[in-house]
């Protein structure tokens, strides 16, 4: 079978993780259990997760010149994923994520986004080549929105597939909403990007449906334990999620948008991408960390062949 090729352009993060047993008030301290590092970054692991599930994949990104950068770029070899367009920032440090992850898996991040903020035009222009001949591109919002909105115009001269996921939360134009095939946003995204407080599923239709008349072809908004909802101008699906034992939901959403993102590229209907990328988001739930916990294609059978 012919491996579908993605584009990820987006960040590259080193995560420093705690687990916690709650997440602290605002002026309280909390003790945690021992930190402890991951490769992460919505860019990195979407590309990471991209691969472990059969794609060929190119990263577009920076890391810093820093104990953490060459770390980074190992590791997405060692994930097969390309790294021709990884540039080392001089003088400037990766990408850090603060993590807290609480008792029950739910997590809360603040980002320092270092060199992650260097990506620009020029760099994505060198990868202009590995566009033209993708199928697809995959992009996020943890690097400069108009490098991103420029990517996504650059992709769709190329008529390629574009894979939006909105995180974290900006607001976006209806010329680029029109532009992209499939917008993936999770609760809290889609109330910043639509103004709708997303609640429960009929909040969260209004919101997909304000996305719709705004522009938006497809619309997976990801819901958490309350699965996922596939709206496009045609209909409307409710995906309820698998029951697991969580215990990190870091990288979740990334796992359900690259999964979702194959799922397409391998002809599979749009309901059936989602229910695979709902699985992919399931698993990725089920162990700490981000590229730590992200499934490959044979864990997804093999959670296919026990349900
Ligand atoms: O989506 C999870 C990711 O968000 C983490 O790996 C962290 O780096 C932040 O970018």
């Amino acid at each position: 079978m012919k491996k579908p090729k993605i584009v990820v352009v987006g960040s590259i993060n080193i995560d420093l993780v705690v687990k916690s047993y709650k997440f602290p008030l605002p002026g309280e301290t909390v003790i945690g259990n021992a930190m402890q590092t991951f490769p992460g970054g919505k860019g990195a692991n979407q590309a990471v997760a991209a691969s472990r599930l059969g794609a060929d994949v190119q990263m577009v990104g920076c890391v810093g010149d820093d104990v953490f950068g060459e770390d980074l770029i190992g590791n997405l070899k060692t994930n097969r994923v390309g790294t021709d367009f990884v540039r080392k920032i001089k003088d400037k440090s990766s990408g850090i994520a603060m993590i807290i992850v609480s008792e029950n898996g739910q997590n809360s991040i603040v980002l320092a986004p270092g060199a992650n903020m260097m990506v620009n035009k020029e760099l994505v222009e060198k990868a202009e080549n590995v566009i033209k001949n993708s199928d697809a591109l995959i992009v996020q919002f943890e690097i400069p929105l108009d490098v991103v909105f420029y990517t996504i115009d650059m992709a769709k001269t190329f008529k390629k597939k574009i894979f939006l996921n909105p995180a974290p939360a900006q607001k976006i134009p209806d010329a680029i909403l029109k532009k992209v095939d499939y917008i993936i946003p999770n609760e809290t995204e889609a109330t910043i990007i639509t103004g709708i407080q997303v609640k429960d599923l009929n909040t969260a239709q209004r919101a997909a449906s304000n996305l719709i008349n705004r522009g938006s072809k497809s619309v997976i908004l990801t819901l958490g334990e309350n699965g996922c909802l596939l709206v496009s101008e045609k209909e409307m699906i409710h995906l309820s999620a698998f029951s697991i034992n969580v215990v990190d939901t870091t990288s979740a959403g990334d796992a359900f948008v690259s999964a979702f993102a194959v799922g397409i590229l391998r002809n599979f209907t749009e309901k059936r991408a989602a229910e695979y990328a709902n699985i992919a988001g399931a698993l990725a739930s089920t162990k700490l960390g981000a590229q730590s916990s992200l499934p490959t294609r044979k864990d997804i059978e093999m959670f296919l062949k026990n349900i």
